[in-house]
């Protein structure tokens, strides 16, 4: 059968949540809750896909973009009235045609794929105009109640609020996920009324419309009972991103990551991590950061949006983004590098050193307490302690260019722009002003004097 357009509800600011940014754009795992949907849409081939959004959306939407693979149709609803006026605001951009629709809510992140196949599988075998997904969560969640005749067929849904007691007494809800025929949809979607409390254009009163026009509904359980839990709270982003992660910790122990206490690290969704790495108790691992084979990362660390190549060593508590570490590079602990820092094969970044927009070449050591920025630094260098580029003069930054094998004399000033040649050497206290040629000594040291029994005769 041809895939289904799907159109995904996610406009209204989401009063639940107390918060100014609109709730499906709150990140869950890294990712703006809205991406969830996009993605599994992408996971079933579904190519076609209308977003419905309030124009609050408008400065969110390019970030969205870029976050996602292929096109997106962005349809505006405003106000938002309900769910119901959402898939009517959708239709309205949509030729019409003899399409089936699978209608998705932009705050699930858990539904699997395969829900979605039986979904397709169910409405088919059956020739049904209308199926759904319905649940058995325990607790039972305040969602929309499933309310079935005496044999079993689906007679509607009353949301928690409209339901009477008993009805808050059943135990099968709404999950929020519909596969629709096109020519049903168009035909009733009008129709819909707001008598309810929230005085909403409800999307689950279709339920009621088909069975009074002797419509054919079918209904589906999730593969798992947690592909229904919706973000409407800021508890439920904080759990249902705890489950994320720790579905994520697990395929990464299945393939050979170690961790000594998963339960502490956060990790998000697009973080990679190779076999034989062990990450050692709580570290944030954010953004788009991969870290590659047999590597060790101590606990304390946060890096996000950083390659961390093999066997690299990260010791405990450093603060590391928008950087490359390359193989077999020992960093740490307390180290600290910011956007465009490059460390090369082999290379050693040691405690209470903070490094920018530089390269660290192959094998060079930058051990203790410098500030290394804007520099590009070749092999086998030597930086001894207290090192300082001075790269700005209050208006613009200067480049240090630091050639291979060069000795730099512990608390060292480089003042930039200036270039020091390769195998200099450059004594212990010097402030470099000037350029140094290949294989000399610089220093700038004052001569040191000595007054003999001078404190005796004070
Ligand atoms: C909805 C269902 C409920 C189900 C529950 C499962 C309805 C009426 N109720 O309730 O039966 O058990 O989900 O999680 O559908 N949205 C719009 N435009 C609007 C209103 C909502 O785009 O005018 C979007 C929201 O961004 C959200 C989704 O639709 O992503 C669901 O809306 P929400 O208000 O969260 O519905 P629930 O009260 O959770
Ligand atoms: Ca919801």
């Amino acid at each position: 059968m041809t895939p289904p357009t799907a159109i995904i509800l996610a406009a209204g600011l989401g009063k639940r949540m107390k918060s100014d940014l609109p709730k499906v754009f709150h990140q869950v795992a890294g990712l703006p809750l809205v991406c969830y949907p996009i993605q599994l849409c992408q996971k079933l081939s579904i190519k076609k896909r209308i977003l419905v959004t309030g124009k609050e959306s408008r400065p969110h939407r390019k970030g969205i973009e870029s976050l996602i693979a292929g096109k997106i149709g962005w349809v505006e609803q405003h106000p938002p009235l309900g769910t119901g006026h959402a898939v009517a605001t959708a239709l309205r951009k949509v030729r019409s045609g003899n399409e089936t629709f699978l209608i998705l809510y932009g705050d699930m992140p858990l539904v699997s794929p395969e829900t979605i196949r039986r979904l397709i599988g169910a409405k088919e075998s059956a020739q049904a105009d209308l199926a759904l997904v319905t649940a058995l969560p325990d607790p039972t969640p305040e969602y929309g109640r499933i309310i079935r005749n005496p044999d079993e067929s689906i007679r509607d849904i009353v949301e928690f609020r409209d339901a009477t007691p008993d009805q808050r007494k059943i135990r099968e809800v709404n999950v929020g996920i519909y596969l629709v025929s096109e020519k049903f949809l168009r035909s009733v979607i009008s129709r819909l009324k707001t008598d309810n409390k929230q005085k909403e254009y409800y999307l689950t009163d279709l339920v009621k419309m088909a069975r009074t026009e002797g419509k054919k509904i079918v209904s589906v359980n999730p593969a798992d009972e947690s592909e229904s839990f919706g973000v409407n709270t800021q508890e439920e982003r904080a759990e249902i991103e705890r489950l994320i992660m720790a579905a994520k910790k697990k395929e990464l122990m299945r393939e050979g990551v170690s961790f000594v206490h998963p339960e502490s690290v956060v990790i998000e969704s697009q973080v990679c991590i190779g076999r034989g790495t062990r990450i050692m108790g709580p570290v944030f691992l954010m953004g788009e950061t991969s870290i590659g084979k047999n590597g060790m990362i101590e606990p304390g660390s946060f890096i996000r949006d950083s390659r961390i190549g093999n066997g690299v060593h990260l010791k405990g508590y450093c603060y590391i983004e928008e950087s490359r570490i390359d193989d077999g590079a020992q960093i740490g602990p307390f180290a600290h590098l910011r956007p465009l820092a490059i460390i090369g094969e082999k290379a050693k970044v040691g405690n209470f050193v903070e490094i920018k927009k530089s390269r660290i070449g192959k094998g060079s050591k930058v051990p203790h307490l410098s500030y290394i920025g804007d520099c590009s630094m070749g092999r086998e260098v030597n930086i001894g302690a207290g090192t300082i580029t001075c790269n700005y003069d209050g208006k613009v930054k200067h480049k240090t260019v630091i050639g291979d094998k060069v000795f730099v004399g512990s608390d060292t000033q480089f003042v930039a722009p200036i270039r020091v040649g390769r195998s200099s050497v450059i004594g212990a206290g010097s402030t470099i002003t000037k350029n140094i040629k290949p294989f000399s000594l610089a220093l700038t040291r004052a001569d040191q004097k000595e007054f003999k029994n001078w404190v005796k005769k004070r």
